[in-house]
């Protein structure tokens, strides 16, 4: 029988899960609901899926159930689910036991999903409760092959520990992307597409660092000869203290994520 997954949350996040599951099993059955309807009824519209009007009618017994609101929704977000429910959260710095407690269910699995999951190609967190047993543990896995790689964490700390770097590490490489993209444009005035130069950079750096048997630091060596150009440019990013500068922007990025953790689980309680 085919699988069905309620969706609470069809933004960014909740449609590129929807499509990313829908590609790795097109039989699967989903129902969106959202408290403003529009993204709801278009997602239930790219995906075939069911458009749910009222959160009361979202239907009871459902294979799963994906939160992928904003952690901010949480405290308002009120559902009955029976206690066999099987829930997969993605909110940000949200544990499992504040979960579990705010809706008396023990089935629970965490993902932090990035970005570029909405093209099948993000770095995606996993961690499921113990109490969600081997198979079901198995198959919601399977299904979210479709957003890119996944990778299994040993424990729920680890995914708040390697938030800063799947889930918003994207967006400190949009950041590099956009100064590389000013920088171009100042030198050029302008004359040239510089979005796309830096864009097809950036890939094929990618592309050499996914795919070449060499180190970041090796593949970094093979572009710098000693007193060369790209070794002037180094040197000031080493003067500056670069590598200090993001260490402090990812101890920061964490401690954010404690601090809205200790929020969400006191104002759910
Ligand atoms: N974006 C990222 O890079 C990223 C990375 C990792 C994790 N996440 C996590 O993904 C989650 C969603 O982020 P997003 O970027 O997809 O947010 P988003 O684009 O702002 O979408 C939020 C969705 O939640 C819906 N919503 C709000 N209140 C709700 C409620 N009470 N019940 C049901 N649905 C509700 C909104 O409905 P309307 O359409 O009616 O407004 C909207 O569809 C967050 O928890 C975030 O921590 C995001």
């Amino acid at each position: 029988m085919a699988m069905k997954i309620g969706f609470f949350g069809c933004g960014n996040m909740g449609a590129a899960l929807a499509l990313g599951i829908k590609k790795i099993n097109p039989s699967v059955e989903l129902y969106f609901y959202t408290p403003t309807q529009t993204r709801a009824r278009d997602l239930a519209l790219k995906t075939k899926g069911h458009f749910v009007e009222e959160l009361g009618d979202m239907p009871e017994k459902l294979d799963w159930y994906i939160l992928s609101f904003k952690p901010q929704s949480l405290a308002g977000f009120h559902f009955n689910f029976l206690p066999q429910a099987k829930l997969l959260s993605v909110l940000a710095g949200v544990s499992i036991e504040t979960l579990a407690k705010k809706f008396s269910v023990s089935k629970i699995c965490r993902l932090m999903p990035n970005t570029p999951s909405s093209l099948g190609m993000g770095a995606n967190l996993f961690f499921g409760a113990p109490e969600v047993s081997e198979n079901d543990n198995l198959s919601i896995r399977h299904l979210l092959e479709g957003l890119g790689s996944l990778f299994v964490m040993k424990s729920e700390e680890e995914i708040d520990q390697l938030t800063p770097f799947s889930g918003s590490g994207p967006a400190l490489v949009f950041e590099l992307a956009r100064i590389f993209e000013s920088e171009l444009q100042k030198l050029s005035g302008g004359n040239i597409d510089a979005r796309e130069i830096i864009a097809q950079t950036f890939l094929g750096s990618a592309y050499l660092m996914k795919h070449s048997s060499l180190s970041f630091d090796e593949l970094r060596a093979q572009v710098t000869s000693q007193k060369g150009v790209t070794y002037e440019a180094l040197k000031v990013l080493k003067e500056n203290n670069l590598e200090d500068l993001f260490s402090e922007a990812f101890k920061s990025c964490y401690n954010r994520v404690t601090e809205i953790k200790e929020e969400i689980h006191r104002n759910n309680k």
